[in-house]
């Protein structure tokens, strides 16, 4: 059997058995693929560990940046109260769309709200509206972009939150100083940018699993 076979067996059986999906994150899912999304969104094993880290931080406001159909978003909104917020950032006024049906259909329209545009012009919005800190920051958007994302997310949190940054292995490429991509160049200076703030502290684990051989980042805000 290949890494991979294992890797899916083994992530079947951990999500079935610890981090069951239901009706409406199966159907996000399938309006998403209907829809032509990209399959790119966190596995159940992967949003299940959000919320959890969520519920961990007794988040009351949360802040997405890259919503896509809005999968990772359900679970994340699922760990707050009736009368927290959870604010989601999307380009694509498409994947917004579709989005905000499935956040509905969840039941969870009250609480999850989908920003189009740019996050680099939606980040300046939000934050004049001075809005409460946010207790856990999950950045999931263009990986170039990665560095602005992690300073956005110092602006609007306070110390004691959380930020997530999705997808730092790039394949291995992560590690190689050399590399010029784009993605690998934002994910290594926001990886340098936590390691080297005053008011950050962090670190980086790899992960296989259903969607390969990946990793995020933790990071902590301190006061
Ligand atoms: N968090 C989602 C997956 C997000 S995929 C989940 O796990 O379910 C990345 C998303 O970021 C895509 O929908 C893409 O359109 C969006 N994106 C890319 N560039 C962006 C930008 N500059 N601002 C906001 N969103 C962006
Ligand atoms: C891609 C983006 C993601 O956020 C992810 O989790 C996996 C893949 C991508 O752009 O290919
Ligand atoms: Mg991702």
């Amino acid at each position: 059997m290949s890494g991979q076979q294992h890797w899916d067996d083994v992530d079947d059986y951990f999500i079935s058995t610890l981090s069951p999906d239901d009706e409406a994150l199966r159907a996000a899912l399938r309006d998403s693929d209907a829809a032509g999304l990209p399959a790119i969104a966190v596995t159940a094993a992967q949003g299940k560990f959000l919320q959890l880290l969520a519920q961990l931080q007794g988040a009351r406001n949360i802040l997405e940046i890259g919503t896509l159909g809005g999968y990772s978003t359900i679970w994340l909104a699922r760990a707050l109260p009736e009368d927290g917020r959870l604010i989601s950032l999307e380009y694509s006024a498409k994947h917004a769309e579709v989005a905000v049906r499935n956040i509905a259909r969840a039941g969870l329209d009250r609480i999850a709200e989908v920003r189009v545009g740019p996050a680099l012009e939606s980040l300046p919005k939000l934050a004049d509206e001075n809005p409460a800190p946010f207790d856990l920051v999950f950045i999931d958007a263009d990986k170039v972009n990665n560095p602005h994302y992690v300073e956005w997310a110092l602006r609007l949190t306070r110390a004691g939150s959380v930020i997530v940054l999705d997808n730092v292995v790039r394949g291995g490429r992560v590690a190689d100083a050399g590399n010029t991509e784009p993605d690998v160049v934002g994910t290594r200076a926001a990886l340098e940018l936590i390691a080297n703030h005053p008011r950050l502290t962090g670190t980086a684990l790899q992960t296989v699993g259903s969607k390969g051989y990946d990793g995020f980042a933790l990071a902590r805000v301190l006061g």
